[in-house]
C-alpha cells in the first residue's frame, strides 16, 4: 500500500478545510433558509467538473477585535473560472457562511484578480451575490474594497459581459457593483437589495415595511426596474444565466455564437396574417407574434415585469442571435413612457456595445400624455431612448406593424436615425398623429359648423385614415424600404440579418457622448 507524501497530504487537507467555508454549522443554517453554498452554485453554473480556483488559501489580514484567531482559508468568496457550454467564464461566489460573505480587503482582491483575468482575456465574469456588505471589522479598508470593484466593473462596462446574481443580502453601498453590471438575477422571497434597510428607513421617514417589500426580487423587478430576472429558486436562477450567454458573445470584439437551427429560414406564418385586428383600439399580443417569427418560438424575454408596455429581450433569426425591441399594445397600448424609455434605451445599448443586431417591432400611437409623465421628466426619458437608438451602429431593422405616430415615429429606430432597413405591415399607420386627434385641429373649424358635428367627424376621420393612416405615403418618400405580407416577416428577417451581416458604421470620434442621464 502506497502512503501519501505528508506535503501532498497537508495539501489535501488545507484544500479539504478551505471547501469546508466557515464550518458544518453554518452550511447547515444557509440550506435551512433554502440556500445553496457558495461552491454548490458554481457547481450549478458552470459545466461539470471545469471549475478551476483561485486564492483558496487567502486569509484576512485584520488583527482588530480578536480577528487574527478567526481565519478561513479563502476568506469569504470563492474565485475562479470554468466553463458554460464550453465557452470560458469567469466567476465569483461569495460564501455568506464566513463573516456573512462580508467584503474584506483580501475579498476585494479576490474579485479585483478574476475580474481582470476576464477583462484581459475576453470573457464574461459572473458575480454570486451573498454578502452583509463592508466586513466591519476592516472598516474603512473594506469600503476602498468595493470603490476599487466599483471602478473595475466600469472600466469592463462594454468590454466583457458582466453579470450579477443577488443570491441574499445586497445592501447598502454594496448594490452599486452589481447596478454597474449589464444584468441582474434575483431569486424570489431569499435575496434583497436596498440602499438602507427597514431600520434607517423607519427611523428617517417613519415608514413600516419589511424586507421583501423594501428591495425583494418582486419589488426590482416590477416597480423600480433596478432588476431584471426573477428565478423562482436559486437553481432556475443558475439556469437561466447560462440561457442568457448563449445570446451573447464573449467579449466587444467578438460576435454572438452562431446556432445552427432546424427552424426553416424560409417559414411563412400564414397567423401573423390576421394578428392585428380591424379595429386600430384593439389590443394584441406582441409576444404571439415575435413567438410566430423567431427560430422555435424561443423569445428570452428581459425585464419581463417592468414597464410592460415595451417588450425586449432576446432570440434567434436563422442561428443568428438578436435583441428584440418591440411595444406590446395589450399593455397602455404600447405607448412610451418614462420607465419604456429607460428599459428599451439600456436594452439598446447593450445589444450595441455586444454586436447583437436589434430587431424593432413597431405599433406605438405615441409618448404618454399626463402632468406626472412631463413632470418626472418624460422629455429626459423619452431623449435616452432616441439618443440609444441614434447612436447604435449594429445591424438596425424596424417592422412597423401598425402605429407609428409623431415623435415615436422618429424615436423607434426610423430610417431617419439609421435605421439599416426598415419594413412595414399593410396595417401600418404613420402619421403626425391618430385620425381622432388630428381631424379635432385641423379640422375645428369644420366641425362647429357642421349641422351633424358627429356625422362629419366619421367622414373626416374615414377621409384622413385613408390619406394618412397606411404605409404608402412614408414608402412613397421611401422613408419605408418596403411594405411586406406579415406571413413572411422571419424570411424577410432572416435574409435582411445576412444581407447586413458586414455592416460598418461608426460615430465620429469623441472621448464619449452625453447622453442625457
Ligand atoms: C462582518 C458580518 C457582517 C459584516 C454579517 N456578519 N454581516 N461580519 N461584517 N458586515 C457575520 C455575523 O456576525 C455572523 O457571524 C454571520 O455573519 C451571519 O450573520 P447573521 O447576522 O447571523 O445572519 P442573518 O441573521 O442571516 O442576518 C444577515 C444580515 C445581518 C441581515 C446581513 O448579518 C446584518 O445586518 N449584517 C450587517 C449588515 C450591514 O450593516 N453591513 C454593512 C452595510 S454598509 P457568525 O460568526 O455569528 O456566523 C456597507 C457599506 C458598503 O456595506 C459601502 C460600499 C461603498
Amino acid at each position: 500500500m502506497s502512503t501519501i507524501d505528508p506535503k501532498i497530504q497537508r495539501l489535501y487537507e488545507r484544500r479539504e478545510q478551505a471547501k469546508q467555508g466557515g464550518g458544518a454549522d453554518r452550511v447547515e443554517k444557509q440550506h435551512k433558509q433554502g440556500k445553496l453554498t457558495a461552491r454548490e452554485r458554481i457547481d450549478l453554473l458552470l459545466d461539470s467538473g471545469s471549475f478551476r480556483e483561485l486564492d483558496m488559501f487567502v486569509t484576512h489580514r485584520a488583527t482588530d477585535f480578536g480577528m487574527e484567531d478567526k481565519k478561513y482559508l479563502g476568506d469569504s468568496v470563492v474565485t475562479g473560472w470554468g466553463t458554460i457550454e464550453g465557452r470560458l467564464t469567469y466567476v465569483f461566489s461569495q460564501d455568506f457562511t464566513v463573516f456573512g460573505g462580508s467584503l474584506s480587503q483580501v475579498h476585494a482582491e479576490k474579485i479585483l484578480k478574476v475580474m481582470g483575468l476576464a477583462l484581459k482575456n475576453g470573457a464574461p465574469i459572473i458575480g454570486l451575490n451573498d454578502s452583509g456588505g463592508a466586513r466591519i471589522q476592516e472598516g474603512v479598508v473594506s469600503l476602498g474594497g468595493y470603490a476599487d470593484i466599483f471602478l473595475q466593473n466600469t472600466l469592463a462596462s462594454g468590454v466583457i459581459p458582466q453579470i450579477s446574481a443577488i443570491m441574499g443580502p445586497c445592501a447598502g453601498g454594496a448594490v452599486y457593483s452589481p447596478a454597474l453590471t449589464d444584468f441582474i438575477f434575483m431569486v424570489k422571497n431569499s435575496s434583497y437589495m436596498f440602499v438602507t434597510g427597514p431600520d434607517v428607513v423607519k427611523t428617517v421617514t417613519h415608514e413600516d415595511v419589511t424586507l421583501e417589500e423594501l428591495g425583494g426580487a418582486s419589488v426590482h423587478n416590477s416597480k423600480s426596474g433596478v432588476a431584471h430576472f426573477a428565478a423562482d429558486n436559486e437553481a432556475d436562477c443558475l439556469y437561466m444565466i447560462r440561457k442568457l450567454l448563449s445570446y451573447l458573445p464573449q467579449n466587444n470584439m467578438e460576435d454572438p455564437l452562431f446556432l445552427k437551427t432546424q427552424d426553416d429560414p424560409l417559414r411563412m406564418e400564414e397567423a401573423l396574417n390576421s394578428i392585428v385586428p380591424d379595429s386600430p383600439n384593439k389590443p394584441y399580443d406582441i409576444k404571439e407574434a415575435i413567438q410566430l417569427i423567431v427560430d422555435d418560438g424561443q423569445f428570452f424575454e428581459v425585464h419581463e415585469h417592468f414597464a410592460m408596455n415595451i417588450v425586449v429581450g432576446f432570440a434567434r433569426l436563422g442561428g443568428h442571435s438578436i435583441g428584440i425591441v418591440a411595444q406590446q399594445p395589450q399593455v397602455l397600448a404600447g405607448v412610451l413612457d418614462i420607465d419604456s424609455s429607460e428599459k428599451a434605451a439600456r436594452f439598446i445599448r447593450f445589444c450595441d456595445c455586444f454586436n447583437v443586431p436589434i430587431i424593432t417591432f413597431e405599433d406605438v400611437p405615441g409618448f404618454l400624455p399626463g402632468i406626472g409623465q412631463e413632470h418626472g421628466g418624460v422629455i429626459r426619458s423619452g431623449a435616452k431612448l432616441l439618443y440609444a437608438y441614434c447612436e447604435t451602429t449594429v445591424p438596425k431593422i424596424t417592422v412597423i406593424t401598425r402605429k407609428a405616430y409623431g415623435g415615436a415615429y422618429c424615436v423607434m429606430n426610423s430610417k431617419h436615425i439609421r435605421g439599416d432597413l426598415n419594413l412595414a405591415w399593410p396595417t401600418a399607420e404613420i402619421a403626425v398623429m391618430g385620425p381622432d386627434g388630428a381631424v379635432n385641429i385641423i379640422f375645428r373649424d369644420d366641425l362647429r359648423k357642421a349641422e351633424d358635428p358627429v356625422a362629419r367627424k366619421a367622414e373626416l376621420v374615414a377621409m384622413y385614415r385613408e390619406k394618412f393612416a397606411n404605409p404608402y405615403v412614408a414608402a412613397e418618400w421611401g422613408y419605408i424600404d418596403d411594405v411586406i405580407e406579415p406571413k413572411e416577416t422571419r424570411p424577410r428577417l432572416i435574409n435582411a440579418l445576412e444581407m447586413l451581416q458586414n455592416k460598418r458604421d461608426s460615430n465620429p470620434p469623441k472621448k464619449h457622448g452625453n447622453i442625457p442621464l
